[in-house]
């Protein structure tokens, strides 16, 4: 119908406002994307210094997917999944930055948030666990992300498996360069410049 195709198109659009990259714009920081690994996700704007605004920028891109994901089970209920994947889909891949975009970390548990709430709260548990043993954000923003399509099964069903599935290849997709660091030793620490 026409009021999914808005929707879809909605969650698309609202899952590709690049918070990181305004916020920091208007504090005057310069462009997020000239420091650090060059993201525009709430790590890299930790690495200005200003805590405050990472934080705002987990938030809002958090806020994003439970928006999405709510805007369709208004107008299409049983395709809210579809529209919670447009909106990580839309943070990685915004068209405003010419498809270059984020990580979708905090988009995705935004999402997981609003579409199942008892694997958001593992995933959040999992994230501030290997955060504060392993101290790499790529690290902590993965485990969680792997973890997420069996925690969907278990404490879900299928089809929130495979939407985990789906975010899950995109968000690992979008960590390449992330998973070369690691894999050369040279992954930043949380709290060390990138
Ligand atoms: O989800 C983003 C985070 O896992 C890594 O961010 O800036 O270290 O590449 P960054």
């Amino acid at each position: 119908s026409i009021g999914f195709a808005v929707a879809l198109l909605g969650a698309y659009l609202i899952g590709s406002i690049p918070f990181g990259l305004l916020l920091t714009r208007w504090a005057g920081l310069g462009d997020i994307r000239a420091i650090g690994s060059g993201n525009i996700g709430a790590t890299n704007v930790l690495r200005t210094g200003r805590k405050g605004l990472a934080v705002a920028t987990l938030l809002l891109d958090a806020l994003k997917g439970v928006v999405a994901v709510l805007l369709m089970r208004w107008v299409a209920p049983e395709q809210d999944l579809v529209a919670g994947t447009a909106a990580v889909l839309g943070h990685t891949m915004p068209v405003w930055l010419g498809f270059r975009g984020g990580k979708g970390g905090a988009t995705a548990l935004g999402v997981c948030l609003a579409a199942m709430w008892p694997v958001a709260l593992a995933c959040a548990a999992l994230w501030l666990a290997t955060a504060k043993i392993v101290r790499i954000s790529s690290v902590a923003t993965l485990v969680p992300i792997a973890a997420s399509p069996l925690l969907a099964l278990i404490f879900s069903d299928g089809e929130h498996a495979l939407m985990a599935l789906l975010v899950g290849v995109l968000v690992f997709w979008r960590h390449e360069a992330n998973i070369r660091r690691l894999m050369a030793g040279t992954e930043p620490r949380i709290g060390q410049k990138g």
